[in-house]
């Protein structure tokens, strides 16, 4: 059975005056709160901060990149042994922000997926497919090229100790998330792939989120779906009460579906 993870990824917001409320809401919201996995991304620069808060609780601290190198001359870059230093344990890789306005390309997020397995870290690799690839009905092709250039050179074992995020890009801070059925097909498939990839036990254990205007509204019915293990939250998950809303939703879809 997978456990159901919610993460929380801040984006570009949150100073340390910000930060600090909203990571405090979010753990007196979860206290003694069990059943789902839940992971905080902060800014690089509330990492240290948001850690504090969170440390001797069951929630974890994640970070939005990391470079693929573990130092060097990359002016301005994050390794992936400063984020474990603060208590990182996982990151987002290949957001599609971050390809869209940094140019990252599958093989640069293939890197980073090497980059932080190789200390530790567990890579949350998102993929998702555009509003005209969808229209053009090119939304498994999309995904497939992502995951597996994503996934390249990885074994089996190393496959199974990452998630998998899908965003379909038109539903990220559109107000529009995917409906159920469109993002468990996605999923299903998702699953079916690595089964190929890695193996079929690999893909049975993988946790796969939906991203995408995820609100406490839409959340019921999207972690219903058996598909469907969890969410990757940007907008909402500014707001403490209403994150800590999504992750008891998850909770709850976890316990409909009989896990
Ligand atoms: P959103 O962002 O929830 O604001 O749509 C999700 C994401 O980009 O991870």
């Amino acid at each position: 059975m997978r456990t159901p993870l919610v993460i929380a990824n801040w984006k570009m917001f949150g100073t340390l005056a910000e930060a600090r409320p909203l990571a405090t809401g979010v753990r007196d919201g979860l206290k003694r709160f069990k059943g789902v996995d839940v992971v905080l991304c902060p800014p690089y620069t509330a990492l240290m901060a948001v850690g504090e808060i969170l440390q001797g609780t069951p929630i974890g601290l994640g970070a939005q990149n990391c470079h693929y190198e573990a130092s060097g001359a990359h002016t301005g870059e994050i390794a992936p042994p400063m984020l474990v230093e603060l208590g990182c344990r996982s990151v987002l890789i290949g957001h599609s922000e971050r390809r869209r306005e940094m140019g990252e390309t599958d093989e640069l997020v293939n890197r980073k997926v090497h980059g932080a397995l190789a200390h530790g870290l567990t890579p949350v690799l998102c993929v998702g497919e555009t509003a005209e690839e969808r229209r053009q009905g090119l939304t498994f092709t999309t995904v497939e090229g992502q995951l597996r250039a994503g996934l390249a050179g990885l074994d089996a074992a190393a496959v199974g100790r990452l998630v998998v995020a899908y965003e379909p890009v038109w539903a990220i801070g559109t107000g529009v998330n995917a409906t159920p059925q469109q993002a468990a097909e996605v999923h299903g498939y998702v699953r079916g792939l690595v089964s190929e990839l890695a193996s079929k036990e690999v893909a049975q254990g993988l946790r796969v989120l939906y991203g995408g205007s995820v609100k406490a509204d839409s959340a019921d019915a999207l972690l219903a779906e058996s598909e469907i293990d969890g969410a990757l939250v940007g907008g909402a998950s500014l707001n403490a009460q209403g994150f800590v809303s999504i992750v008891k939703k998850a909770a709850r879809g976890a316990a409909t579906r009989g896990e």
